[in-house]
């Protein structure tokens, strides 16, 4: 069966009949203290809430077993609440694979827009491509290292580059930046921002958790006691420690992770004290930024406004009606 159904291109009050890819399912009592399932819809193209009202306890035990991942056949209504596209769900049940044939797995699966291989491949011929032999065997050793995990996992839980392989999509466009930022400003030194850029959030991949879809269902025991900047900062000096990587440099690279979420709100008990790990917050925050207005718009209609993007403040993005740049 191919898919009929994408995400990107339901409208409110669409009926429908499709399988999704069920992420971040939990049954919650509602206030009328009936219970309720809330999960996120996604395939291919997006993501979208669902919401199935009045669950009876026969329903719910048969919900429990589904995992983060799993696919799910839905039947349901596109409603709207808050501005925002929500499916109000009347059934659903577990995609069964004895029963139900579908064409192309890949039409379920949120997936950077380049093949993993390739995108790998880029980013360790650039930290072969550093001068500095302590920073390059950095590099080197974190890609080479984790090369498998480096494959699906994704950037974050939610937010930006939620999607397989996200993570390397996130590294190789910081990268492909990076590269023009030294060009324009020459007093750069290119081999920090390199690696600082290739091990900025390497610890992303012991503070999430993930499946092999690049799916996340939460953080790690120790994601959630001490997140990626703690534990980057830690991992960078072991890993420094047994390459005899220089004190200096060492510790510089520590002052990477540890800054480049640049407000203690976000993370980073400390600002950037030198103009790479500058250059490195606003890759980061440029790339995180631009992917989720990129994400947002894909599926508006030109001369409208997207839904309300909670990580851009709540604000409503446009699309103008001309597509030439
Ligand atoms: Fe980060
Ligand atoms: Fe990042």
């Amino acid at each position: 069966m191919s898919k009929q159904f994408y995400i990107s291109d339901l409208q409110t009050g669409d009926n429908l009949t499709e399988f999704f890819m069920a992420k971040a399912l939990s049954l919650k009592t509602g206030g009328n203290g009936k219970l309720y399932l809330d999960v996120t819809l996604g395939d291919s193209t997006g993501e979208i809430n669902g919401k199935k009202w009045d669950v009876s306890e026969a329903e719910s035990a048969e919900f429990s077993r589904i995992a983060d991942g799993d696919l799910i056949k839905v039947r349901g209504q596109v409603t709207e609440w808050n501005g925002i596209k929500q499916l109000r769900i009347g059934k659903l049940r577990k995609y069964d694979p004895q029963t139900d044939q579908l064409d192309d797995m890949n039409d379920y699966i949120k997936a950077a827009p380049e093949a993993p291989e390739a995108m790998y491949q880029y980013i360790l011929a650039k930290a072969i491509s550093i001068g500095d032999e302590e920073l390059k065997s950095m590099a080197v050793k974190f890609l080479r290292d984790n090369k498998q995990k480096l494959m699906y996992y994704p950037a974050a839980m939610r937010n930006h580059h939620a999607e397989l392989a996200g993570l390397l999509y996130h590294i190789k466009r910081m990268l492909m930046m990076g590269e023009k930022a030294c060009d324009v400003y020459t007093f750069l030194k290119k081999d920090w921002v390199v690696c600082g850029v290739i091990l900025h959030d390497m610890e992303k991949l012991n503070e999430l958790e993930s499946n092999e879809l690049g799916v996340s269902p939460g953080y790690s025991f120790e994601g959630k006691m001490l997140g990626h900047i703690a534990q980057g900062v830690k991992a960078v000096e072991k890993m420094a420690d047994e390459l005899g990587v220089s004190e200096e440099k060492k510790i510089m690279l520590e002052h990477m992770i540890l800054s480049h979420h640049y407000e203690p709100e976000f993370g980073s008990p400390l600002k950037p004290l030198f103009p790479e790990a500058e250059l490195l917050h606003y890759l980061d925050m440029t790339d995180a930024k631009l992917f989720d207005f990129e994400d947002a718009l894909a599926s508006v209609k030109p001369g409208e406004f997207s839904e309300r993007v909670r990580t851009l403040d709540g604000r409503m993005l446009y699309k103008p009606t001309f597509s030439e740049k």
